[in-house]
C-alpha cells in the first residue's frame, strides 16, 4: 500500500511571524475544508526555512494534527565541519525533523547540485533516519528535444546508487511547471511517474507531482492513479489554499 503524501515547499519565504500566523489559521482551514475529518494515513507535511524548523516544533504539539510534519529543504552528507552555510542530519535529528527535500532544482540549477552531492545528501539523510523527497525532473529544453525520459532515468539512476527505497520519496517536478502556472497535465504526470515506478526495485514508493499545483487542479491531479501526492510551492503558503489542497477530493 502506497502513502499518499501532501508536502508544502515554503522554499525561502516567510519569517518566524508570518510562520506562527499560517499555523494560527491552518488548523482552522484544515478542519473546515475536511470531507472526512483527516484521511487517517495520509502524511501533511511543510518544509519551511531552517530559521523555522525549531519554532514550528515547539507549535505543533498543541495544533493536535498528528498527520501533520515540518521538514527540511535540504541537508549537508557530513556529521559536521568546515561547511559554511549547511546543516547536518543530526542537526535535523535532534529537532526532531523526519522528512528533508534533497536534489530540488532550484538547488541544482542556482547552488550547482549535482547527482554526486544529491547521492551524497540521500545516503547521510537515511543514515540517521530521516526520510528524503528527492526531487527529478526535465527542463522544457529536455521535454522539446524528447529527452525527458532518458533525462529521468539517468538522474535516477545516479542519485538512487546504494539508496534504500523503503524510506524514500520521490517528487517528479518537471522544471518548466515550476512556479510558472504552467502545470504538466494531469495524465502526463501519471505517464512519466508509472515511468519511474518501472525504474525502481521497491515499487511502492510514494511518488509525488510538484509544479504549479493548486487548488483549482489538485482534485484532477490526485485522480491519477499513479500520482501518490504533490510537493507544493507558491500555493502552501496561504494556509486556506493549502488546507484545500490537502483536503482534496
Ligand atoms: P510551485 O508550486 O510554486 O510551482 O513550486 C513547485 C515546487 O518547486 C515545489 O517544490
Amino acid at each position: 500500500m502506497r502513502k499518499i503524501v501532501i508536502a508544502g515547499n515554503w522554499k525561502m519565504y516567510k519569517n518566524q511571524s508570518e510562520a506562527k500566523t499560517f499555523f494560527s489559521e491552518f488548523p482552522t482551514h484544515l478542519k473546515a475544508t475536511a470531507p472526512q475529518a483527516a484521511i487517517a494515513d495520509q502524511q501533511i507535511l511543510i518544509c519551511v526555512p531552517y530559521t523555522n524548523l525549531s519554532l514550528l516544533q515547539t507549535i505543533l504539539p498543541a495544533i493536535g494534527q498528528s498527520n501533520l510534519s515540518i521538514g527540511a529543504q535540504n541537508v549537508h552528507w557530513a556529521e559536521n565541519g568546515a561547511f559554511t552555510g549547511e546543516i547536518s542530519a543530526s542537526m535535523l535529528i535532534e529537532m526532531g525533523i523526519k522528512y528533508v527535500i534533497i536534489g530540488h532544482s532550484e538547488r541544482r540549477q542556482f547552488f550547482g547540485e549535482t547527482d554526486e552531492t544529491v547521492n551524497k545528501r540521500l545516503k547521510a539523510a537515511q543514515a540517521h533516519g530521516l526520510t528524503p523527497i528527492l526531487c527529478v525532473g526535465e527542463s522544457k529544453q529536455h521535454r522539446d528535444a524528447n529527452k525527458t525520459e532518458s533525462w529521468i532515468f539517468s538522474q535516477l539512476a545516479a542519485d538512487l546508487v546504494d539508496i534504500d527505497q523503503h524510506n524514500l520519496i520521490i517528487a517528479y517536478e518537471p522544471i518548466w511547471a515550476i512556479g510558472t502556472g504552467d502545470t504538466c497535465a494531469s495524465t502526463e504526470a501519471n505517464r512519466v511517474i508509472g515511468l519511474i515506478r518501472g525504474k525502481l526495485t521497491y515499487p511502492n514508493v510514494t511518488i509525488q507531482y510538484g509544479g504549479s499545483v493548486k487548488v483549482d487542479n489538485i482534485d484532477e491531479i490526485m485522480a491519477q492513479p499513479e500520482i501518490d501526492g504533490v510537493l507544493v510551492g507558491g500555493a502552501s503558503l496561504d494556509p486556506a489554499g493549502f488546507a484545500r489542497i490537502v483536503n482534496y477530493r
